[in-house]
This record gives structure tokens, sequence and C-alpha cells, in this order.
């Protein structure tokens, strides 16, 4: 039997798979966060976890190198990928949302300049809105953007709140709800299809007797 390689993104998202997995009778016994192993197997139901970078999930998945793939809504929104996404997970909740120093009245600008992460995200929402940007890309720390009179507000994920209110911002707008996704290669959907099945519905299945993650019966196999 052929194993399926599951892509997690490193972090909070990988610890919380893992723990379903656990739930679901997979124990990746190996599996500690300290460790620097990027692979980890379970020979019993044959499956491999590798730990990848949140951006590169869609990209391992997108091209076979991986099966299946747990990622943030938001890293979806902002970079497309040809796979499918089968299902919510009901973790890794957050928001995308605008923020900056004071309440503007974002429409009352010529051309607002916004910093972010998430230049697609930030170009689509404000496109909608009729609203000119100039979008600036930035790797971290996004907040301190507004600060530094490098933006006048910034496109970025909102947990807890505790980022912005601590620098003094706030929220202007949300753009949308973000949670972890289940995504699949498409010629995996096929070719390891019942596993791949059996494995959704068992996770689907410990989730919906969480109360968390879809609503058992939304994904059919
Ligand atoms: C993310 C995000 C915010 C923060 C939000 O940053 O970009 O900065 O978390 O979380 P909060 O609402 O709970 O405060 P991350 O921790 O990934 O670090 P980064 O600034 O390096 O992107």
């Amino acid at each position: 039997m052929e194993y399926i390689n599951i892509a997690l993104a490193k972090g909070r998202l990988a610890r919380e798979t893992i723990d379903l997995l656990s739930e679901v009778g997979i124990q990746f016994n190996g599996w500690s966060e300290k460790s620097r192993k990027l692979i980890f197997e379970e020979a019993e139901h044959k499956l491999k976890i590798v730990l990848v970078k949140a951006n590169d999930v869609p990209t391992y998945v997108e091209k076979g190198a991986a099966d299946v793939g747990i990622v943030g809504k938001d890293t979806l929104l902002e970079k497309a990928a040809d796979v499918y996404e089968i299902m919510d997970l009901g973790f890794g909740k957050c928001k995308f949302a605008v923020a900056g120093l004071n309440q503007v009245h974002l429409a009352s600008y010529h051309k607002l300049t916004v910093a972010t992460k998430y230049p697609n995200v930030a170009k689509d929402h404000f496109y909608k809105k009729g609203i000119a940007v100039d979008t600036i890309y930035l790797n971290g720390s996004v907040e301190l953007a507004p600060l530094m009179g490098l933006s006048d507000v910034i496109v970025d994920i909102v947990e807890t709140g505790r980022t912005l209110k601590e620098n003094g911002l706030k929220v202007i707008e949300d753009i949308t709800d973000i949670s972890a996704k289940l995504i699949v290669n498409k010629a995996s959907f096929k070719t390891k299809s019942e596993r791949i099945h059996q494995l959704v519905n068992d996770m689907r299945n410990v989730l919906a007797a969480k109360g968390e993650g879809e609503r058992a019966g939304t994904y059919q196999s």
C-alpha cells in the first residue's frame, strides 16, 4: 500500500492537526514540537506528515508531492492553487481585517496605501469597494507600517487582537473569516480515493462529535 503524504503548515495548525489525527487513532509517536525533523511516518495506516511553511502547502499539494494539505484559508485566498478544498477543520480561526491608527473613512483617500503580507487579498477587497490602492508588501510586523508612516492602513490577520491593541491600532473593517482547510491533490483524489475519503470522514466525525468543523454529512464520499 502506498503512503498518503500530508503537508502541514508548521506551527499551530500542525499541532492541532496532529492532535486531531491522534483522536482519529493515528499516532505520530516520534513527533515533537522541539524536533527539527520534517517528516514523520505512521506505518500502520501508511501515512506521512511533512512540515512545510504555510505558503508552500498549496504548492506541495498542487504538484502532487503531497496528497493532502492542511492550511489556513488566508494562504489559499492569497495564492490560488489548483487543488480540491474538501473540508473546513474549524480550528485556526481568525479573520482578515483592515486596520489603522484611526477609524478613517477609507473612500476619502485619493489613493490608499496598504501595507500587507497579503497583497492579492488587499487588492481584491479594495477593488470590490471601488477604492484605488497602492499595496506595499511586507514580510511581517505589518502593524508597524502605519506607525512609521509607511502606509495609511494595513490588511492583516487578526486573531486575539492583541498585536493591534498593543500597537495602538484599531480594526477599521472586517474582510472575511479564516480557518484551517483540508485540501487534496486532484489526481490523488481519484487514485487514492478510498483512503482519502476514509481519512476525511474520520476527521469530520471527530470534529462533529466535538461540535467543531463542518456539520456531519456536509462531505459525501
Ligand atoms: C500574525 C499577524 C498579526 C498577529 C495577529 O503575525 O500578522 O501580526 O499574528 O495575532 P493577534 O491578533 O492574536 O495579536 P505573526 O505572529 O505570524 O508574526 P509576523 O508579524 O511576523 O507576521
